[in-house]
This record gives structure tokens, C-alpha cells and sequence, in this order.
């Protein structure tokens, strides 16, 4: 930073001075005879201190051009301070150095128009848009046709949250390996475990109260290097699926804005409230009191097997908000009808499923097989996203076959879907879809879309939007920007494994993260994963299967597939315990809560830290979290264990059993809990 600039002064003051102390201390011991030469020397004297004196305040000046309030500006990057004067962030230019003689300061902004390989217009301005919020608007202009722009932001020093859902998710953000810079698109995180996933928004979070929101016109690429631990952001259009508009240059630019605040919560609540769409309604409330029943796990899916697993849910006293129809209820993948060898009657299968008290959705994706009915006429009509150039769909690899892939930003495309979709809703009284995939990344390599993509994610909020009519128990797995459609998220499959990777443990980190990210409508997955694509062919372990369920019941909305009484009478009785407990004391917070997100963008479940801004042992629980501010929930997550390691903030806390704990923070080591229990606490002043 600005010492840079002031150890230069240091080396021009110590040059400039001592030739002439040289003669300085000869002039002691000569008498009068050389007065001329004396004074011309002290003149010289003078002249040269007046020089490094001008040297000096016009460095200072300069050292004072490139510092605002709490920020620090050199040609490598820069600093910003908080009120106390701690450095809570730091940056790296890592594409180019700016040339600080072409750096001018006016007011708020500081303004540079060079870089050591040519013109830019590079500029940070700061802005106080409330008393508690300072925020830096940063931009870098390439002037010249040029690769890219990249800024590496140091995340060593703190605790980092947000982004997107990864694989191995961990909360904190754990910086592992290294990765140049990759498009910031929504992946299917199950197939690619290197993919950034399904939902994500370009912000981040740090325990160092500040924020960082990648404007959206950037062609964003993240990487990271956990040897300099650093997050690299980088804006390129060259070997990226983004699109510089036609008529405008081919300039790159890297734009965003750090906002800094009192503490992380309240600068969270400031960007969420300010950047974040919101959902306008709360979707329906029997989703969140009752558990959804999914066909998705189970080894057979026909009429006579989709009949019994109704009335196998009604014969256990089990409540159901919906039934699920998954995957394998038509022919062929695209087609809109029921597959009659399966389902030799739907109608009356629906008939029965309405006498008998059920409500019915359906699963249905963005694709349409080569060999679907539905194909030709999407080639004849333009539907599909085509290869460039040309009027063929570009075809897809997904998990079910080859096909084209819906056009979403094609008017024709999405009144063709959607009114398929009326129709199975209107044919069969479905109450709504499970809209599965959606992410960018099953575009194909090359494509062109009836409306031009320039970001290619808008692909993925195109298709969020055809759930919209059917928002009140529809249900998605992927999203950018699209938290104001208001229905329920689904976390990506989990596998029915214990630990990190789609495993139970990172049911808490991912549903936190995309909670930090807008979405609080959220389901996890089906309690104890999906065993049936994992070819172990039996059922989950037992003993994960209910530390799963135990740890849905506390979340805002549950899924069954694989029934409990696969089991035994105790899994029964442990399940009917736990989404009885669900109902009469999670789903009346949670809704509440629900409420609230339309206003507030908060989230439902929450990180320790929310309550406790000002305690590190909080930033790094990760398999602890709040619903609302006031219930703090610890499920088990480890097998064979029946006791765990609880850590209570500062505050009155009333454990389930009824004790109290009130000289916190505490650490409770390995508290109890019985194979049929969850610790969980309730504030209690
Ligand atoms: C953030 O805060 C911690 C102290 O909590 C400090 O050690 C760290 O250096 C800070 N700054 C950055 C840039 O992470
Ligand atoms: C951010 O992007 C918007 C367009 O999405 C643009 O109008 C705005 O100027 C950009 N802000 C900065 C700081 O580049
Ligand atoms: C770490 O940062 C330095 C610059 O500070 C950079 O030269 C180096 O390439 C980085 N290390 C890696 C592994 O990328
Ligand atoms: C389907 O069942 C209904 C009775 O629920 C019946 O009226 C109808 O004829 C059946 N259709 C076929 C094709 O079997
Ligand atoms: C969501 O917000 C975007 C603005 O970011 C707006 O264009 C869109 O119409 C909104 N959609 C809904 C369903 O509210
Ligand atoms: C089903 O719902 C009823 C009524 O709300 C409730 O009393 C009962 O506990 C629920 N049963 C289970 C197993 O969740």
C-alpha cells in the first residue's frame, strides 16, 4: 500500500541529502577564504532540501491520492480497514498493476486510466449508503481487446460463507487444492463432483462483517489456491460460455462491491435486503406441517405400486401433504402421458388417490428424448436449443438418455411446456411438478437460443420461472436469481452415506449456504438418501436412516421415499415421533418465519453465528443450527454414537430435558442422546 510509496520517499530523501554532507563537514575546518564557494554550496544546500522537501509532501500527496478513509490503494492491489483500523480484506490485481501516475482522486472516487499493459478505466468509489454500511464500488475496464481481468481476494484471515453448493460441502468455506478459473454456472454437483452446483448466487460473506457481490453483467469466472489461500474472481469472454453483446466491445470488465458493516449479520441483512430478489408469497403451508412421500428410491413405480404406497402411508397413521410421482411414469422421456403399461388407468388411479384424501405431484424436467413422441414436433417447431448456426437442436447427454433441451427463452417453447403441463393438471387434478435439473451446465458446449444468451445461468432462471403458475407445492433444484420464485428448493441428491461428500454432514453447510444465498423455502433430501443409485441394492443403514429423519424433522419441510417400515417398529415409532414433533413445534416457528422471508430475505435456518457475531468458536460449527433466533438444534450425525459434543452461545438456553444452561458460552461434551432423540435448546432470556 501506501508504504510502498513512502519507502520511496525514504531512498529519494537519503540520496538527495548525502553529497552534501560531504562538504558540510570540510567547510568546518577551512576559514573565510572560499566564502563564495560556501555559500553557493548552502545555497545548493537549501535549494536541494527545498527539492526533497517538494519530492516528499508530493509523495505524501500522492500516498494521500490513493488512500480514502479506510482504504489503501497500490499499483498491486488494496486494503480495507474497519473503524478499529483491522485489515478485513485484502485484494490482488493478479491480470495487470496499475501505473499509479495515471491515478487521480476526486471526492469519493479514485480514478486510474492506466495499467502496465495499456489503457483501462479503473475506478473505486466509495459510498456510505447508510451509517453503519460503507461500500466500495469497484470496476476494471480493459480499454483494449484483452483476455480478462482477474482480482484474488484473500480468505485466510477470516471465515467465508456463500457462493454455491458444491459436492463436498463445508461451512466455513474450505479452500482445498487449486482451480483456475471456471465459469460460475449451475452444475448437477451428483454426475460432476468438481462443478460449482445447482444454486448459486455471486456473493460472499465473511466473519470480518463484510460482503462481496459480483455485478451481474460480469463474465463471471471463480478459482481458488488454497497454497495463497485466495478466491480468484476473473472476467473473460475467451474460452467461456458467456457472450459479449454484439453491439457493444469486446472489453472486459470486472465489477462488484464490498460492503462493510458492524457485523457479519447486519451487513448479511443489508445486501440481502438490498441485492437479493424475494419471494411474494409463502408457498403451501401443509408442505411445511406435513411430510412429502416420494416415489424417487422405490424399486418399482406402477399404478397398483404407487396405490399401495397411499394406502401403506394411511395403514401407519402417517400424514402426507403430497404424494410424489417420480421418475418412470411415461413411455419415453418428453412425452406428457401416462405410460399405459404401467399405468393402465390413470384416471382412476387419480380418482382413488383424490377419495382417499391424497394430493399429487409430478416429476417433469427440461428435456425431451430422441425417441419421445414430443421430438419432431420440437425439431419442427424451433422448441429446442440449437447448434449454432444452424436449426437442429444441439443434442444433450443427461442421466436418462439423449435429447433435445427446451428453449426457455423461446415464447413458443415455454407456452408449449407449460400448457402440457396445464393439461396433466387439468386431465388429472395434479397439484403440481417437481421440476427436476435445470442447471446451465446441460446446455451443450456450443448453442444458440432463440432469445441470444449472454449469461448463459439465464438459462437457469428462465426455467425456475415455468414453475411460477404452479409455485404453492412445486419444487426445484436449481436456481440463479431466482429466489423470488416463491416455491420450495430441493438441496441437491444426497448419497446414503455418512460424512461430507453429499453425505448427512453436509445436510447442515448446504441448506446454511443456500439459506446465506436467499433460498429459505428448502427441502433436503430424502430422508437416508438415495441408496437405489449408490447399486449397494439394500436399504440404508438403519442407523443413518433415522439420524436422517431426526435431522429432517427440524428442518423446514421433510421428504420420505424408502417408508420407515421397510425397517422395523422402531424405525416406525422413532418416524412417527419425529414428524409428529415436526408438526406441533418445528412447522409453527418455521412459518412464522416464512412470513418474515417475504420482507426480509432472512433466513429460516441459521448459522450459530447469527445470534453470536462476536464469537469465533461460532463461525466454525457445522453441524449446529437455529431456526429463527431462539431454537438451536444438535442433531447426531455420527454413526454409533449416542452422545455428542454440543456448543451453546452466550445466552439462557433450556434443553429439551428441561435443564438449564446459563453461564454460556458453553461447550457440553458428550452430552446424550438416545438413538430416538435430538438435542435441541430453546432461548430462554
Ligand atoms: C479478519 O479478522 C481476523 C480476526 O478475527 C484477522 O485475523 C484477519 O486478518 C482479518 N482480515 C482478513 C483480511 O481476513
Ligand atoms: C453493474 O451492472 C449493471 C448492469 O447489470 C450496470 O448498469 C452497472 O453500471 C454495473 N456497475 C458497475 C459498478 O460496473
Ligand atoms: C500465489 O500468489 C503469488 C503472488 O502473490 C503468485 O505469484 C503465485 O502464482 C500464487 N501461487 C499459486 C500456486 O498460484
Ligand atoms: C378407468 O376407470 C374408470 C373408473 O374409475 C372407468 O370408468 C374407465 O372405463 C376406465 N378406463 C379404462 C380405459 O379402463
Ligand atoms: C424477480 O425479480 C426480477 C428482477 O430481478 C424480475 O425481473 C422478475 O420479474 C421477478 N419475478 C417474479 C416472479 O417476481
Ligand atoms: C398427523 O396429523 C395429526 C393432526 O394434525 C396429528 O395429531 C398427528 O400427530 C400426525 N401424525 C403423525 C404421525 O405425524
Amino acid at each position: 500500500m501506501y508504504q510502498i510509496v513512502s519507502a520511496t520517499v525514504g531512498d529519494i530523501g537519503h540520496s538527495a541529502m548525502s553529497p552534501y554532507s560531504t562538504p558540510k563537514r570540510k567547510r568546518v575546518g577551512r576559514p573565510s577564504r572560499k566564502l563564495i564557494a560556501s555559500t553557493a554550496v548552502g545555497f545548493i544546500l537549501v535549494l536541494a532540501a527545498i527539492v526533497a522537501w517538494c519530492y516528499y509532501s508530493a509523495s505524501l500527496h500522492k500516498a494521500d491520492l490513493l488512500t480514502t478513509e479506510h482504504l489503501d490503494l497500490n499499483k498491486h492491489g488494496y486494503v480495507i480497514r474497519n473503524q478499529a483500523g483491522v485489515v478485513i480484506l485484502r485484494m490482488q490485481f493478479r491480470s495487470g498493476t496499475l501505473d499509479l501516475d495515471s491515478c487521480s482522486k476526486e471526492g469519493k472516487i479514485i480514478n486510474c486510466d492506466k495499467s502496465n499493459s495499456g489503457n483501462i478505466n479503473f475506478f473505486i468509489q466509495t459510498v456510505k449508503p447508510k451509517d453503519t454500511v460503507t461500500c466500495y464500488r469497484v470496476r476494471w475496464d480493459e480499454m483494449e481487446e484483452r483476455r480478462l481481468v482477474e482480482h484474488a481476494m484473500s480468505c485466510g484471515g477470516s471465515h467465508w460463507y456463500g457462493g454455491a453448493e458444491t459436492w463436498s460441502q463445508h461451512w466455513p468455506i474450505a479452500v482445498k487444492g487449486q482451480r483456475s478459473p471456471e465459469p460460475f454456472i449451475a452444475g448437477d454437483i451428483y454426475s460432476n463432483h468438481q462443478a460449482f452446483g445447482g444454486i448459486l448466487e455471486r456473493y460472499w460473506l465473511s466473519s470480518n462483517a463484510t460482503a462481496i457481490k459480483i455485478n451481474d453483467s460480469v463474465p463471471f469466472h471463480l478459482g481458488w489456491d488454497e497454497a495463497n489461500k485466495t478466491l480468484l474472481f476473473q472476467s473473460r469472454y475467451d474460452k467461456s460460455p458467456y457472450r459479449s453483446d454484439p453491439g457493444q466491445s469486446h472489453y472486459v470488465t470486472l465489477s462488484y462491491r464490498v460492503c462493510v458493516g458492524l457485523d457479519i449479520t447486519s451487513i448479511h441483512k443489508y445486501m440481502v435486503r438490498r441485492y437479493f430478489n424475494k419471494p411474494n408469497k409463502v408457498p403451501s403451508e401443509a408442505v411445511f406441517r406435513y411430510p412429502i412421500w416420494s416415489t424417487r428410491a422405490l424399486a418399482e413405480v406402477n399404478q397398483e405400486a404407487f396405490l399401495k404406497y397411499a394406502s401403506d402411508i394411511q395403514k401407519h397413521d402417517f400424514n402426507c401433504s403430497h404424494l410424489e410421482l417420480y421418475d418412470g411414469y411415461t413411455s419415453d422421456y418428453g412425452d406428457f402421458e401416462f405410460d399405459t403399461m404401467k399405468f393402465p388407468n390413470a384416471s382412476a388411479m387419480f380418482q382413488k388417490l383424490c377419495a382417499d384424501g391424497f394430493q399429487v405431484t409430478l416429476w417433469t424436467h427440461p428435456f425431451v428424448n430422441y425417441n419421445s413422441v414430443n421430438f419432431g414436433f420440437g425439431v419442427e417447431r424451433g422448441l429446442f436449443v440449437r447448434a449454432p448456426g444452424g436449426q437442429l437442436p444441439a443434442l444433450v447427454h443427461w442421466w436418462n438418455g439423449i435429447a433435445g433441451i427446451l428453449d426457455f427463452t423461446n415464447t413458443e417453447t415455454r407456452d408449449w411446456y407449460a400448457s402440457n403441463l396445464q393439461a396433466l393438471k387439468n386431465k388429472y387434478g395434479v397439484a403440481s411438478f417437481k421440476f427436476d435439473a435445470g442447471e446451465t451446465s446441460y446446455l451443450p458446449l456450443d448453442f444458440s437460443t432463440f432469445i441470444p444468451l449472454h449469461d448463459p445461468s439465464t438459462f437457469t432462471r428462465r426455467y425456475t420461472e415455468m414453475a411460477i403458475p404452479f409455485s404453492d407445492r412445486a419444487e426445484l433444484r436449481s436456481g440463479y436469481q431466482s429466489q423470488n420464485i416463491s416455491c420450495f428448493f430441493r438441496i441437491m441428491d444426497r448419497g446414503s452415506v455418512w460424512g461430507y461428500d453429499l453425505g448427512i454432514k453436509s445436510i447442515i453447510p448446504t441448506v446454511l449456504t443456500i439459506s446465506i444465498l436467499g433460498y429459505q423455502f428448502i427441502l433436503p433430501d430424502i430422508v437416508g438418501g438415495n441408496s437405489h443409485t449408490d447399486r449397494t441394492g439394500g436399504l440404508p443403514d438403519r442407523e443413518l436412516y433415522i439420524r436422517w429423519l431426526e435431522l429432517s424433522a427440524f428442518m423446514p419441510a421433510m421428504t420420505f421415499s424408502l417408508p420407515p417400515w421397510l425397517y422395523d417398529d422402531e424405525v416406525v415409532n422413532i418416524a412417527r415421533k419425529f414428524t409428529a414433533l415436526h408438526e406441533s413445534l418445528v412447522a409453527p416457528r418455521v412459518l412464522e418465519l416464512a412470513g418474515e422471508v417475504l420482507y426480509t430475505g432472512d433466513p429460516i435456518i441459521r448459522p450459530l453465528w447469527w445470534i453470536a457475531t462476536d464469537d469465533e468458536v461460532a463461525y466454525n460449527i457445522d453441524s449446529q443450527f437455529l431456526i429463527g433466533d431462539d431454537l438451536l438444534v444438535a442433531p447426531v450425525l455420527e454413526p454409533g454414537k449416542q452422545e455428542r459434543d454440543i456448543y451453546l452461545p452466550a445466552g439462557r438456553w433450556r434443553s429439551y430435558k428441561g435443564e438449564y444452561f446459563d453461564k454460556g458460552p458453553i461447550h457440553l461434551t458428550d452430552y446424550p442422546v438416545d438413538l430416538d432423540e435430538v438435542a435441541y435448546f430453546v432461548w430462554s432470556g
